[in-house]
């Protein structure tokens, strides 16, 4: 055996850095602590009762009163490509709502799946009207309409009020990927009337990635069973097999994993025990917070985070009337190199800022304050720390007005 670098024996100890970009964010300790505790047989009574307790949790934090609401065990995009691929089939026509680079995610993973899609879109810092997604709605006739909620790569929030109804009223399936919202904005999947809505723990929920809430509305449910196909080594009489279209995966397959949360108990994958503790636990401290109150905070965090950037003679990025509460886009200003400004953030401060994606690339940071971070404290330190950076680099700005301008505006 070769001789094995003593540094991989050393302890993961990683430094104690604050996680102010957009996602992921600091787990809350209380999260971290009930991923310790430990396993269950999957089809242990206690461990069902958890699985029984998350559907529950997770209705009021969807807005919703689905049956099917539940975990699909990887990150966030786990969720998305469950929901695509097990409402869409090849050749089927879909919609996409797209205003930046989860936008483009969804196409890429429904060209994937070899549907047909069409496009209603809006420039990078925008939204996308109403209007003309009705629009878009008419001319193409979709099976599914898909839409970002908050598209963390702008930092915009599509408004969803609606959707539903002209989903509905086209004959349509809608999805929506709430996973830079889902516990910091309000998500109202019923009253939006839209049929699947997907998020992951490791933003404003406070936990690490890896396990992603769902929530499938009973039509959509009813379209996902119809096409279920039990694998081969499980089958059951009484799980029957329906007459549409085989789902493209079997792992992301929604139809065996509503049959694993159900009472039959399929026995599809080995439910991430670990991860739904934290799924739970997350849901736990923000219903503890109480709704309004979590979305208040993200909504003080946010305006606390613009003001104190404007105040520092930064230009925010994006359209103000849609900008998510949780992650605010500023642009890098001229003769600065936002990279090294990021380092000095990480070296001198232990704070993490985000880069940009895309057309953005070099000219925007991402500077977010999520679930557990969502603090007045840590939106002040984040201020403080990026002037010193700034100034650092030779940026001039006038002295301490951006945590000024931030304390008040938190208050407002
Ligand atoms: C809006 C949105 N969707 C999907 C994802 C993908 O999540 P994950 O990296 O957990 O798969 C992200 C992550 O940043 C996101 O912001």
């Amino acid at each position: 055996m070769p001789t094995l670098d003593p540094l991989l024996f050393g302890e993961i100890d990683p430094p104690q850095r604050l996680l102010m970009g957009p996602g992921p964010v600091n787990a809350h300790p209380r999260v971290l602590r009930a991923m310790s505790a430990d396993l269950l047989g999957q089809f242990d009574p206690e461990m069902t009762g958890y699985m029984n307790q998350v559907m529950a949790l997770y209705r009021p934090i969807f807005g919703t009163e689905n049956q099917w609401t539940m975990l699909v065990d990887g990150t966030a995009r786990a969720g998305i490509e469950a929901a695509l691929v097990s409402l869409v089939a090849p050749g089927d026509r879909v919609l996409v709502i797209d205003f930046g680079r989860f936008g483009l995610l969804l196409k890429e993973i429904l060209g994937r799946i070899g549907a047909v899609i069409d496009t209603v879109d809006a420039p990078w810092g925008e939204v996308v009207p109403m209007d003309a997604i009705a629009a878009a709605i008419a001319r193409s006739g979709p099976t599914l309409v898909a839409c970002v909620h908050g598209d963390t790569s702008t930092t915009m929030a599509q408004p969803l009020d609606g959707l539903g109804e002209l989903c509905v009223q086209a004959g349509a399936l809608s999805y929506v990927d709430a996973t830079a919202t889902i516990g910091g904005m309000e998500i109202a999947a019923d009253r939006w009337g839209v049929d699947v809505v997907t998020g992951g723990l490791q933003k404003c929920l406070g936990g690490p990635s890896g396990s992603a809430p769902i929530t499938i509305s009973d039509k959509a449910a009813a379209h996902i069973a119809a096409r279920r196909h039990v694998e081969q080594g499980i089958r059951r009489d009484d799980i029957i097999d329906g007459a549409g279209v085989r789902i493209g995966s079997n792992y992301f397959d929604l139809a065996m994993i509503m049959d694993y949360w159900s009472d039959k108990r399929l026995n599809h994958h080995t439910e991430a025990t670990s991860m739904l503790y934290a799924a739970r636990e997350c849901a736990r401290v923000m219903l503890g917070e109480g709704l309004e109150a979590r979305y208040a905070r993200h909504a003080a965090a946010g305006r606390a985070m613009t003001a104190g950037l404007r105040a520092m003679g930064l230009q925010v990025f994006g359209d103000d009337a849609h900008r998510m509460t949780n992650v605010t886009g500023v642009h890098i200003p001229k003769g600065i190199d936002g990279e090294r400004v990021r380092t000095a953030m990480r070296t001198h401060f232990e704070i993490e800022i985000g880069s940009a994606f895309g057309p953005l690339q070099g000219r925007i940071w991402r500077i977010g304050a999520m679930g557990y971070n969502a603090a007045k404290h840590k939106v002040l330190i984040t201020l403080g720390a990026l002037e010193a950076c700034l100034r650092m680099e030779g940026f001039a700005l006038p002295a301490g007005e951006a945590v000024t301008a931030a304390m008040a505006a938190w208050d407002v």
